[in-house]
């Protein structure tokens, strides 16, 4: 049966922490996954995470089967957060959102219910983009191409290039776009630039599915997650993904969600009637702990509060890593100027260096990037960040 069975290659970012565990090296440092470690190089477990656990332990309740869609309390926090409250989406209940299993689950829900919605479509993702899009959507079915996105010589966005690929897309094209903290280059379109993409979205008659796994970890909550605001105002139907996995750091467990925002209730209400039979079909309905967690943090005024402080918190450990990293490489003799890693935004930074650079790094200082160059700044720390520019310095 399994005799014709190839092996399949690694996962690329995933398939580094295999990689990483099984490495000796006594100073290794794991720049691959994207997650964020404090300054003592521990996974952290924040606060309103522990108060909320502890409330939910004080009343301990049994685990019935979730509803298909998942928690009510937490779908319906997913709203909020994505659209805002007092939104006009949220008020008329045009919003369809359904608990997913992280990011990843959103996306895959969601590119399943296109495929049935409309199978002729393909797919556009960035050039490059998290490695998982392009696996994810193909895997659902589509044919996959790219929009060019970075642009290697300026180091920064070929936005020129970007627009005229969205221009020349055919209607009812798939645009995967990062809602802030582009994974895995770092840099994000300027407001103005995100108007002209909409205006180029909607002209085109395209489907904007919109991958938010990084709200709170580039200008703030809010600043992240304005450019939601900019496609209602426009009018447009859209997919957005959500992830907790970072901004809660519960990465284990799987919490994310999946919301689409269509024409009208009425609308709205058949679009969940099918997310629900993508969901019923795959995995039946998602696990309790994490949702119930997350449900509790953003609806308790006390500990949304503190959670947007410890997210804050993260959020400026990782630019002041940003900055010890541009100084070290300096220190440590690196004549380019790489002052482009505090220009970027969010847990990546592109850092340009080469896949044999890359492989280099691993072998010779247990030092963890992605062959495409993509290192976390989030997994750095005082202790570690000069032996990594010291390590990078010596390839580059
Ligand atoms: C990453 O890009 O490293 C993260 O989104 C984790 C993952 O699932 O790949």
């Amino acid at each position: 049966l399994f005799s014709a069975v190839e092996m399949a290659p690694r996962d690329p970012i995933l398939g580094l922490n295999e990689q990483y565990a099984a490495d000796a090296n006594p100073n290794k440092v794991n720049l691959g996954v994207g997650v964020y470690y404090d300054d003592n190089g521990k996974l952290p477990l924040l606060q309103c995470v522990q108060a909320a656990e502890k409330a939910l332990m004080d009343k301990p309740a049994a685990r019935g089967y979730l509803p298909i869609d998942g928690i009510a309390a937490y779908d319906a926090a997913v709203k909020s957060l994505v659209f805002g409250t007092d939104s006009e989406p949220v008020k008329s209940g045009r919003v369809a959102t359904v608990q997913g299993l992280g990011g990843t689950g959103g996306l895959k829900i969601g590119a399943d219910f296109l495929k049935k919605l409309n199978p002729q479509a393909k797919v556009l993702i960035s050039d490059p983009s998290w490695e998982n899009h392009r696996a994810l959507f193909t895997q659902a079915g589509f044919e996959v191409g790219s929009y060019r996105y970075y642009d290697a010589v300026k180091r920064g966005i070929n936005f020129d290039g970007m627009l005229a690929d969205l221009k020349a897309a055919a209607p009812g094209t798939v645009v995967v776009l990062h809602a802030c903290c582009h994974n895995p280059t770092g840099y994000d379109i300027t407001p103005a630039q995100w108007d002209q993409v909409i205006a180029t979205v909607k002209a085109g008659q395209l489907t904007p599915f919109l991958d938010m796994a990084y709200q709170g970890f580039g200008a703030g909550l809010a600043e992240d997650g304005a450019v939601i605001g900019k496609f209602v105002a426009a009018g447009l139907l859209f997919f957005v993904s959500t992830s907790f996995s970072k901004s809660f750091s519960l990465y284990g467990e799987r919490v994310g969600a999946l919301s689409v925002l269509a024409g009208s209730k009425e609308e709205a209400d058949r679009v969940l009637s099918q997310l629900k039979i993508m969901i019923r079909t795959n995995y039946s309905n998602p696990p309790t702990h994490g949702g119930a967690v997350v449900a509790a943090v953003l609806n308790n005024p006390e500990l949304r509060a503190l959670w947007e402080k410890e997210l804050g918190e993260m959020r400026q450990r990782i630019k002041l890593m940003r900055q010890k990293l541009v100084d070290g490489l300096k220190a440590a003799g690196v004549k380019q100027d790489m002052s482009f890693i505090t220009q970027q935004v969010g847990m990546f930074s592109y850092s340009g260096l080469s896949k044999e650079q890359m492989v280099r790094l691993r072998g010779e200082f247990g030092v963890y990037g992605t062959d495409t160059g993509r290192m976390c700044v989030a997994a750095l720390n005082s202790k570690n960040v000069d032996y990594v520019c010291k390590a990078i310095a010596q390839v580059i």
